[in-house]
């Protein structure tokens, strides 16, 4: 193999085995129990794979309705999920975590 072709298939093989997860800009990191503007959040830190703010399907699933309990979410968000989720765990405190969680019970449909 010349060096050209080396460089090709290191290329490629990199390229294949980067989880898209690990493309993402890294969660801002906010101080321990500073109240989050959860909606703000989520349109910047999850928006880019849980459309409409959660409530429609994207790269990731729809969070609204999930019929999931808080434990899988709150362990979702805190430790992500190999090559599809990114772990947030180091950027928000249990407290914001549980804030994340109500957000996502509560969110509706947009009326009209
Ligand atoms: C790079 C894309 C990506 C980003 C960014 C992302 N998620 Fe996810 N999320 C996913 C994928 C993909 C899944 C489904 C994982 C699986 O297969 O179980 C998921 C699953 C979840 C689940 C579990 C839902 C269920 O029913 O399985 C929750 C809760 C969740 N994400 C919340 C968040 C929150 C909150 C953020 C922002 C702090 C976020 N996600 C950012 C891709 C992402």
């Amino acid at each position: 193999m010349n060096g050209t072709a080396l460089q090709a298939a290191v290329f490629a093989a990199l390229a294949w085995t980067m989880p898209a997860a690990a493309q993402q800009p890294a969660a801002p990191s906010a101080p321990d129990n500073e109240p989050l503007n959860v909606g703000q959040l989520f349109a910047s830190t999850c928006g880019f794979c849980h459309s409409d703010g959660g409530r429609a399907a994207g790269r990731g699933p729809q969070l609204m309705d999930s019929p999931r309990d808080d434990e899988f979410l709150r362990n979702r968000i805190k430790n992500g999920k190999n090559g599809a989720m990114p772990a947030f765990g180091a950027s928000f405190s249990d407290a914001q975590v549980n804030e994340i969680i109500k957000y996502i019970r509560a969110l509706k449909p947009h009326q009209g």
